[in-house]
């Protein structure tokens, strides 16, 4: 039978000099579209980091699809890492690079209580601008960051380095 990593490459799509020149993207679009494959991802996600939050967080676009069916499978609810301007209440901004530009994320720092144990969930981990943003986020608005979970890592951009001390855990390390 196949093993959770298996299955992850055998259903992530390789796309050469997507967006831009050099980039090798990733692209879990078949993943997510295949309910046994989705159902496997989520569950091993939830399992890796069971008991250990009260909260998840995804970041949009992509980890809003997994933190929220995260969330759901362990009863928890979800705080949205959103792209700068979509908030409408009182927000906390951060900058940061990614592998292809830049970009700015918010977060709501009243959605859930201070002090909750928030589980950051998304698709890929590249060079780890993205979580490292959000946790810094999380932290500003007095969360404990429980941990990181994405479904793959992209090792060569080294973006563990940037996720400083928390746990991750990448189901497919590439
Ligand atoms: C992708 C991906 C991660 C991030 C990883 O999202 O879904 O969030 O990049 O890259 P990093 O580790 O180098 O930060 P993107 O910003 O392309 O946004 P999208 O989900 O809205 O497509
Ligand atoms: N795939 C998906 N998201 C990404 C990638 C990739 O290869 N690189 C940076 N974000």
């Amino acid at each position: 039978t196949e093993s959770v990593e298996q299955m992850i490459d055998r259903l992530c799509a390789k796309i050469p000099d997507h967006p831009e020149p050099g980039v090798l993207f990733r692209d879990l679009t078949p993943l997510f579209a295949d309910g046994d494959g989705f159902k496997r991802t989520v569950d091993a996600l939830t399992d890796a980091f069971r008991g250990q939050y009260d909260c998840v967080a995804g970041v949009e676009a992509r980890g809003f699809m997994i933190a929220a069916a995260v969330a759901y499978a362990s009863g928890v609810g979800i705080v949205p890492v959103r792209k700068k301007g979509k908030l409408p209440r009182e927000t906390i901004s951060q900058q940061y690079n990614l592998e292809y530009g830049t970009e700015t994320l918010e977060i709501h720092t009243d959605d859930v209580p201070r002090g909750s144990r928030v589980l950051v969930l998304d698709d890929v981990l590249a060079t780890g601008g993205t979580l490292g943003a959000s946790a810094s986020l999380l932290t500003r608005a007095g969360f404990n960051v429980a941990g990181f979970g994405v479904i793959m890592e992209l090792t060569a951009l080294r973006g563990r380095a940037q996720l400083g001390g928390h746990r991750v855990r990448a189901l497919l390390r590439v």
